[in-house]
């Protein structure tokens, strides 16, 4: 063992959950970029994009891959947007593989529903607007996953499915 394991796909997908569990069963540490720069920066996701701005975020969750990924033997849940920079998708799959947590729109909406915490979705035409963007992201997920899974399940079933495909990779690209 010692390839990160990098999760993304769209907000609601579970890659903090899933993250979670995975590390335990694989015996890696678990970082959450969105919480790693919450930490550094003493304020929430949401008031960052507020006082300073979405590039400001970018920016900062650019500097907190880097941070993360010079070290080993961990699980990274990304933010949904972390892998739609190239130089991103550069900086993570250094150390790992990129693994996307696959989730249909029919979960993302029952999952997402309520939730008030994602600035990018703090709008009126919420649910038109999830949809375009799902349908806007998904392919660049799948461009730049190495392996991919379906994210429908529950945590413990992803996990699972992860550990055998991540295994399968680090044996055959070590
Ligand atoms: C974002 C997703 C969020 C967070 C920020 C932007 C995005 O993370 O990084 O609100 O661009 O999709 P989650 O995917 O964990 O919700």
């Amino acid at each position: 063992m010692s390839g990160n394991i990098v999760l993304c796909g769209f907000m609601g997908s579970g890659k903090t959950t899933v993250g979670q569990v995975l590390a335990q069963k694989s015996g890696r540490r678990f970082f959450d970029l969105d919480q790693y720069i919450e930490q550094r920066q003493g304020k929430t996701i949401s008031q960052i994009f507020a006082d300073e701005g979405e590039q400001t975020f970018r920016r900062l969750e650019t500097e907190a891959a880097r941070e993360l990924s010079s070290q080993k033997d961990l699980v990274i849940a990304t933010g949904g947007g972390a892998v739609l920079r190239e130089e991103n998708v550069d900086i993570l799959r250094q150390n790992g593989v990129i693994v996307l947590l696959d989730a249909s729109l029919d979960t993302l909406e029952r999952r997402l529903d309520g939730v008030s915490d994602r600035p990018l979705l703090q709008r009126d035409d919420r649910q038109e607007f999830l949809r375009a963007l799902y349908a806007k992201r998904m392919p660049l997920y799948r461009t730049v996953a190495q392996l991919c899974v379906d994210a429908d399940h529950d945590p413990d079933t992803v996990s699972e499915q992860i550990l055998q495909k991540a295994e399968l990779f680090f044996g055959e690209n070590t």
